[in-house]
């Protein structure tokens, strides 16, 4: 898959460290140019601009929230582009949401950017979780949670996933974002709030 990441950050460089190997074309687009550079030659990835990216199965949206919207701008027209949205609205000390209840990140993002097939998803996935591989103890393995009103395009995002190990659950329209980022919020207290490391990650468990 072409896959392009938008930011050169924790998590691009987790997604970069595992999509390389994985054998995807991978390419990075930051909006400082000597980041993308250095981050895709720790990765074995490639620094594009926005322009050269855009041609991508899967955008991977890896910026905070407050920079989302105004990173996809630089697109242009993202009109039918699959772009999964991995970011959670976190207050300034991590421990809150900026938004939530009546609206989530994603629907803000989707309504922002007229005609992009958003998929929320990998929010729940610390960094050093995702750059680790899917193994956790016991060989458990963290579900990657989708929610997206595009069937195909949860589709592409859960393909992506399953490349790197990963299981999904198929957590319904994307308005169930306002349960994935809580979600994120409370994984994050946990592991930073009540100590646990950011070595944890929540799932979804069925009876034996
Ligand atoms: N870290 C985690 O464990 C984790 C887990 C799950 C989800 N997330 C979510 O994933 C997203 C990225 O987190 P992170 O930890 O990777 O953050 P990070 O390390 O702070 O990296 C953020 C990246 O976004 C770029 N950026 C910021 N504002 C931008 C804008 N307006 N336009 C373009 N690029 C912009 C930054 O560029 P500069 O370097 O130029 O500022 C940086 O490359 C966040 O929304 C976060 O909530 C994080």
């Amino acid at each position: 898959m072409k896959v392009t990441i938008v930011g050169a950050g924790n998590m691009a460089g987790s997604f970069a460290k595992r999509l390389v190997p994985a054998g995807h074309i991978v390419r990075i687009v930051a909006r400082t140019r000597e980041k993308a550079e250095t981050l895709a030659r720790e990765t074995g990835a490639t620094a594009v601009s926005a322009a050269e990216g855009k041609d991508a199965d899967v955008i991977v949206l890896a910026t905070p929230y407050a920079g989302a919207v105004p990173a996809l701008a630089a697109f242009g027209d993202l009109s039918g582009k699959v772009v999964v949205d991995i970011t959670n609205p976190l207050t300034d000390d991590y421990m809150g949401l900026t938004i939530g209840h009546d609206t989530s990140a994603a629907e803000e993002i989707a309504r922002a950017v007229p005609g992009v097939r958003l998929v929320k998803g990998f929010n729940t996935l610390f960094a050093q979780v995702l750059a680790s591989g899917p193994a956790l103890s016991n060989g458990q393995v963290p579900p990657v949670f989708l929610a997206s009103d595009d069937a195909d395009a949860k589709a592409s995002v859960a393909a992506l996933a399953a490349s790197l190990g990963y299981k999904t659950v198929d957590a319904g329209p994307l308005k169930n974002a306002r349960y994935l980022e809580p979600l994120a919020g409370l994984n994050i207290y946990l592991g930073y709030g009540a100590g646990l490391g950011t070595v944890v990650a929540p799932a979804w468990l069925p009876l034996a």
